[in-house]
């Protein structure tokens, strides 16, 4: 292979603290490890992507990657450098390369320009690094202010960091200077030369806390709005338990269909799909496949948010009517709202439940059936 990208992600993530470790933790829906694979893995130049995980972490990791085959997996060390050099072993084992970037899974938004520039700083050195300048005044301290440190001499060193492949790999078996925080300096030591190309601000590690709420701003702004509309209709058949919006709701009769019927639930799921554009909910659960038969709706809705959820996307908004002469929804609308909620993982503030009669006009207002129309509106 000629290119291939090494991510390293087998840390605690204990300065970021929750739930899970910071590579896993979900940004707008999407794991952090995520960000920087589709990234690296959507350059044309990069052949493979290699991760580096913590033992124990196979499961997330899977749950991170779905839909996307990785070229391998790897446990990692105690420390990043050890990480690192498990991951150079496996991408020898596994053939080996001309060259590979080697980059933290906590720096998730990777502008491709950036790998540009660093392959393109290859064609001429042994490695090359993205760097900002230092903005700040720098100084010394011993509890009180010392002397100032010239900050045009000093600037900050970013991931990924790029290397011929053999090179990086020797100096790293060579290494006797103790624990590194990045591999350049390993480069360095061998006596390799690393160039410095532009770095990005966008690439800046998630270390702490308040770096999540930073990066969910920053794609917040960064999305566009989208979207999406849905209708759907159940024939009503007496005797039958009445699904409406995710709930139960005691009734004469019953809609009848493959699934639960839930007409309300179809509704938003294609108000969900549409504004991302994939097709509708037949596409994804075929009225023909037995497996669907009798199926809960909310599965649906979940598949859409989780499709949503793959692409960083937010859920802004959805809006629901259901067009029935009876029951009457009303008394039912607190219970729709929290249940389609949950289903979403969004706040209630943003589901809208509505309810309209047909004035006994037409097949809704002859109580043969339920239509359900639904808006979502997604930032994507
Ligand atoms: N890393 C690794 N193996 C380790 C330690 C760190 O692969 N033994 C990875 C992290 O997963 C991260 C990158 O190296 O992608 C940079 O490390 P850092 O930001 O320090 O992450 P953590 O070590 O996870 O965080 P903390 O130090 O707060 O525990
Ligand atoms: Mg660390």
């Amino acid at each position: 292979m000629r290119n291939v990208a090494l991510i390293v992600a087998a840390g605690k993530g204990e300065r970021a603290g929750g739930e899970l470790p910071k590579q896993f933790a979900p940004l707008c829906g999407k794991s952090l490890i995520r960000y920087s694979v589709d990234s690296l893995s959507q350059h044309p130049e990069i052949e493979g992507v290699f991760i580096v995980i913590g033992a124990g972490q196979h499961t997330m990791l899977a749950d991170a990657m779905a839909g996307y085959a990785v070229a391998g997996t790897i446990t990692g060390g105690a420390e990043r450098q050890h990480s690192v050099q498990a991951g150079l072993d496996a991408i020898a084992a596994a053939g080996g390369a001309q060259n590979v970037l080697i980059h933290d899974a906590a720096r998730p938004f990777l502008p491709q320009s950036v790998v540009d520039r660093l392959l393109a700083a290859l064609e001429a050195h042994s490695g090359a690094v993205p760097v900002l300048p230092v903005v700040d005044t720098l100084a010394r301290t011993n509890g009180a202010l010392a002397d100032i440190v010239d900050r045009n001499a000093l600037v900050r060193v970013q991931t990924p960091q790029a290397f011929r492949f053999d090179e990086i790999y020797a100096a790293h078996r060579n290494w006797t200077g103790g624990l590194a925080t990045d591999d350049a300096q390993i480069a360095r030591a061998a006596g390799y030369d690393v160039m410095t190309v532009e770095g990005d601000a966008v690439l800046d590690k998630i270390t702490h806390p308040a770096d999540f709420a930073a990066a969910e701003a920053r794609l917040a702004t960064s999305r566009i709005s989208r979207t999406g509309m849905g209708y759907d209709v159940h024939r009503l058949e007496s005797g039958k338990p009445l699904w409406l919006g995710g709930i139960e709701i005691p009734h004469s009769a019953g809609l009848a269909g493959h699934s639960d019927a839930d007409v309300a639930l179809h509704a938003v799921t294609d108000a969900l799909l549409g504004a991302i554009g994939e097709g509708d909910i037949g596409t994804h659960f075929p009225p023909s496949d037995p497996q669907w038969k009798g199926a809960k709706s909310h599965r649906f809705v979940e598949h859409a948010r989780d499709l949503i959820a793959a692409r960083g996307g937010i859920i802004d908004h959805v809006d629901l009517t259901i067009i029935c002469e009876a029951p009457k929804i009303g008394p039912h609308r607190p219970a729709i709202r929290a249940a389609i909620a949950m289903m979403l993982r969004v706040a209630e503030d943003h589901i809208s439940i509505k309810a309209t009669t047909t004035e006994r006009l037409g097949f809704t207002g002859r109580e043969e059936g339920i239509a359900a129309q639904a808006i979502a509106t997604v930032r994507v």
